[in-house]
């Protein structure tokens, strides 16, 4: 078998064979041209009339299989936009393979058909070559993936499906057992465990291209069943870690871009991503950066501030270049309703023309108007927005701002790519639901070696060795150094609030392998699908994947999940109970 070509000027002359789908068909004054799809592309197909097989070529329809020989002649009018865009086939013999139903929608790049149609009919719209081509990045990520870890000595191992709930955190998705009626395995959240006690048994440098499943609220870069490059590592420490990942994906950017990544990556203590930008996953490719400006308030009459203050609040602020003439009233009111769905109480602005403008205008002093322009350098034109409240509430709401309207403003230069790890996270996190802390990373990750003392007393400022890598405003990957030694993972069990019962039906067999010998180790795994939507430019989870869910998880061509026989859950023994839970 020769490898696939694209016949170019070059083949002028040639006799060829291509079989493929009929893409187009236009009959011109008696010529008929087919735009023939296979995985190449597109390439022109002639008929003449008296051809032998032109009333087969008559016949022709969108989708219908066919083979042709022919030779390869120049155009007469070049097509740039095609790579075979010099030549086309003049036919020899054409020969329908197929024939096809009519389609449910155009297979073109630029589609408008209806998402639901295009999964409902997923093998029609992977068709699609901008759709097909984002399956090209996709394997030659893991090609290159593959290569790099494999000249480090890394060996691919695979890990169990089926499992019990590994402690990723999300919901588990659950098999029924039928030989062990009323047992249940977990589907994998990611191989976690199973990767750890690899590096107890000895394998000291494991990877593997992981299938994880999660029983998650859905979002537009996240699926239930997703990839990841999964690393793990013995005898190392976070900078050994961090410099295999980002050596990692540096050489698939260049091996699949021909991007130059320059190494090492920037590093960012969680505490400033989240002070400047709001988000423990920064997109460094614009600036309006946030601004704290409470001090500017320290003795203000306005008392929605001041009261902030008083409280142990904070006033913040980004700044909007030259932008406070592109901003309505009307539009300043959605950026305002759109800071309300992150819980912010409102949003202040202020636009600094010749005159001073703006929401807040009236109720600060003309000092307080100078100050807040002197604090963040203003100049002409540029648009001051402000939000005050709890910590939280204000960063994450002026982070998300500060994306929106680098997106609506267009300030994100296509092909910019802006990678650095996030370091140093809390150990632990505040639940008000639950009114206790919760652990930021799943419960193995190792403290600072500086924190391990305060872990019973002082959860609030606990950090972690734990990384994660940015790229362009998305989470790609993450990970952390394991903690090995049993003393410890006792002490984190306790900061947890785990009982001894929970510990040992949960995660008694793994904490058991920790006791014989186990190294010090630590891993990270990359958001494959994320990687892949990075590479491909799309924001759009489901481009990258053959056969995605839905945002409400279900699979639009198989129709599943679905209701089974009663047979089937018989045999596991299992007895619905759906109506009296709706009711
Ligand atoms: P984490 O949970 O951070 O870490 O996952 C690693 C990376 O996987 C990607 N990811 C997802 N991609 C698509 N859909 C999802 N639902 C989804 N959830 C996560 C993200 C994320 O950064 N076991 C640890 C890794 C380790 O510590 O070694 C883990 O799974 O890109």
């Amino acid at each position: 078998m020769e490898k696939y070509q694209i016949y170019t000027i070059k083949n002028v002359g040639e006799t060829v064979t291509l079989n493929g789908w009929v893409s187009k068909v236009r009959n011109l004054g008696g010529l008929i041209f087919i735009d023939l799809r296979n995985r190449t592309g597109i390439t022109q197909v002639v008929v003449r009339p008296e051809s032998k097989d032109y009333e087969v070529a008559s016949k022709l329809r969108s989708e219908y299989v066919i083979k042709v020989t022919g030779k390869v002649v120049e155009r007469e009018k070049h097509n740039d936009n095609l790579a075979s865009g010099e030549i086309e086939v003049e036919v020899d013999n054409l020969v329908l393979v197929n024939t096809s139903k009519e389609i449910p929608f155009q297979i073109v790049n630029d589609t408008t058909a209806l998402e639901d149609t295009r999964l409902k009919y997923r093998y029609l719209d992977l068709r699609r070559e901008s759709l097909k081509e984002n399956f090209v990045v996709r394997n030659n990520i893991t090609f290159a993936a593959r290569k790099f870890l494999n000249n480090l000595d890394f060996l691919e191992v695979e890990t169990p499906i089926l499992c019990k709930s590994t402690p990723e955190g999300a919901r588990d998705y659950l098999v029924p057992s039928r030989v062990n009626k009323g047992k249940f395995y977990a589907l994998p959240q990611s191989p976690q465990l199973f990767k750890q006690l690899l590096m107890v048994s000895g394998f000291e440098r494991y990877f593997q291209i992981a299938k994880c499943f999660r029983d998650e609220d859905l979002r537009a870069d996240r699926q239930p069943e997703f990839t990841q490059i999964d690393v793990e590592m013995s005898f190392v420490d976070e900078d050994d870690v961090m410099e295999v990942g980002e050596n990692l994906v540096a050489s698939i950017f260049k091996e699949v871009k021909g991007i130059d990544i320059k190494l090492p990556l920037m590093r960012m203590e969680y505490t400033e991503a989240m002070d400047k930008y709001g988000s423990d996953k920064p997109d460094l490719r614009f600036g309006m950066e946030i601004k704290d400006i409470s001090k500017v308030f320290t003795n203000t009459e306005f008392t929605v501030f001041k009261n902030v203050l008083a409280e142990g609040g904070i006033v913040n602020a980004i700044v909007v270049k030259n932008a406070a003439d592109k901003y309505s009233r009307k539009e300043l009111d959605k950026l305002t309703d759109y800071v309300k769905t992150y819980k912010a109480s409102g949003l202040a602005y202020i636009k600094y023309n010749e005159e001073v403008t703006g929401s807040v205008v009236k109720v600060l002093s003309e000092k307080e108007l100078e100050c807040i322009k002197e604090t963040l350098e203003v100049e002409n034109n540029d648009m001051v927005l402000i939000v005050s409240g709890k910590y939280n509430i204000v960063k994450v709401s002026l982070g998300a701002l500060r994306c929106k309207l680098a997106r609506d403003l267009d300030l994100i230069k296509a092909g910019d790519y802006k990678l650095l790890w996030v370091v140093n996270f809390p150990s632990f996190e505040w639940s008000e639901e639950e009114n206790r802390f919760l652990a930021c990373h799943h419960p193995f990750t190792m403290p600072k070696d500086e924190d391990v003392d305060k872990l019973l007393t002082d959860k609030a400022n606990c950090y972690s060795k734990a990384y994660d890598i940015v790229i362009n405003g998305y989470e790609a990957g993450g990970g952390s150094i394991r903690i090995h030694d049993a003393a410890v993972q006792d002490k984190m069990f306790e900061a947890l609030e785990l009982t001894k019962e929970d510990i040992e039906t949960k995660f008694g067999w793994f904490v058991e392998a920790l006791k014989y010998g186990c190294p010090p180790h630590g891993g990270f795994a990359l958001g494959l699908d994320r990687l892949v939507m990075l590479l491909c430019e799309t924001d759009n989870i489901r481009d990258v994947i053959a056969f995605p869910k839905t945002a409400s998880a279900t699979d639009l061509m198989c129709e599943c999940p679905s209701s089974v026989d009663e047979k089937q859950l018989k045999e596991l023994g299992i007895k619905l109970d759906i109506e009296k839970e709706e009711n």
